[in-house]
């Protein structure tokens, strides 16, 4: 596949790299602001999951410009320097990575807390959705202890099928919740954004970093928010029907823009989890696919037949949908 494949698939993939942008994540805010005005007023925020930083790149450009320091940028992956920006390494879902963001902002509170935060998918969807929901309420338990009263809360979510609690746990916390899909993010994915406008906790409410926020979502008995107690949340979408739909490919040169020319990624993941595939790929130590004829087991031929046809397992790292980064040199 030449390098300008990608390019061709994914316009926003090469916008974000002609544009300086670290990942193609940044359209989605930028995409996200222009419907809620999410910068306004804004003077501190937090990027929670921020890693490759193009989140925290739009964050320190909108809100009252570099050097100011008044971002902080956390995620479990190192990310490089970000003028303006404070990075803190480590778990969104550990008390010790909480209390260290917390504590930058004692006396002080938050007017925007987002987290775009993903989980390493499996492919499982039950499995998939229950990481993603756990992140999210991980952010809004940080949010709890961060944002001022009217402050903003946005985060990726997956609209599966317990998102209607997810949004009721919101709503517990926010004067408005509505559910955003900017042109940017796949109509084939099942991301959205909960936009969460109005921070307004309930009378009373102590925010403790030491249980988890209102989770029941193991609870089968709990977790029945259908027929007349289903949540429903106004759902909106961002970006008019002007602006690129990243579900289509694109020829290289662009109605009304310059003539193509390739751009390197601005600033690919300084030490991406899938680090050790790529170097195998690149020495050619990583097996491309087992398929069933090639199962090391004997007798293979005595099990039942499946009953669909038999899958290829391959090993090499799943294409990412943001922070992009490509084993090649
Ligand atoms: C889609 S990327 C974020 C892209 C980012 N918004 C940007 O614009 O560059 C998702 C990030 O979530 C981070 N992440 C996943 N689980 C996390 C956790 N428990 N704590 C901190 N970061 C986490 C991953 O390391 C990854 O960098």
């Amino acid at each position: 596949m030449g390098r300008t494949s990608k390019d061709k698939r994914d316009v926003y993939y090469r916008l974000a790299k002609e544009n300086g942008w670290r990942a193609r994540s940044a359209f989605k805010l930028l995409q996200l602001d222009k419907e809620f005005q999410l910068f306004q007023g804004v003077t501190r925020a937090v990027d929670l999951c921020a890693a490759p930083g193009s989140w925290s790149q739009v964050l320190s450009q909108k809100i009252g410009g570099q050097g100011s320091g008044h971002v902080v940028a956390v995620d479990l992956q190192a990310m490089a320097p970000l003028p303006g920006v404070v990075q803190i390494q480590g778990d969104i879902t550990q008390l010790s990575t909480a209390k260290e963001i917390i504590q930058h902002f004692k006396g002080c509170p938050a007017d925007l807390v987002v987290c775009d935060g993903a989980p390493d998918v499996t492919g499982l969807h039950d499995v998939d959705e229950y990481m993603q929901a756990q992140l999210l309420l991980a952010a809004l338990n940080i949010a709890t202890h961060v944002l001022k009263p009217g402050g903003c809360f946005v985060a990726k979510i997956f609209r599966g099928r317990d998102v209607t609690l997810l949004y009721s746990q919101l709503q517990v916390f926010f004067s408005s919740v509505l559910c955003a899909k900017p042109r940017s993010s796949r109509n084939s994915s099942i991301e959205a954004f909960a936009v969460c406008q109005g921070y307004d906790p309930p009378e009373g409410f102590i925010p403790d970093l030491s249980k988890p926020l209102l989770d029941h979502s193991y609870d089968p008995d709990f977790n029945q928010l259908d027929g007349p107690t289903r949540i429903i949340v106004p759902f909106v979408t961002c970006g008019d029907l002007s602006s690129y739909d990243s579900d289509r490919s694109y020829p290289l040169d662009l109605e009304g823009s310059s003539e193509y020319k390739y751009t390197p990624p601005t600033q690919p993941p300084i030490s991406p989890p899938y680090q050790e595939a790529c170097t195998l790929k690149r020495k050619g130590q990583l097996a491309k696919e087992i398929r069933p004829q090639d199962c090391p087991i004997s007798r293979v031929d005595t099990f039942p037949q499946p009953l669909a046809a038999p899958q290829c397992h391959t090993l090499l790292a799943p294409e990412m949908e943001d922070n992009e980064m490509s084993c090649s040199p």
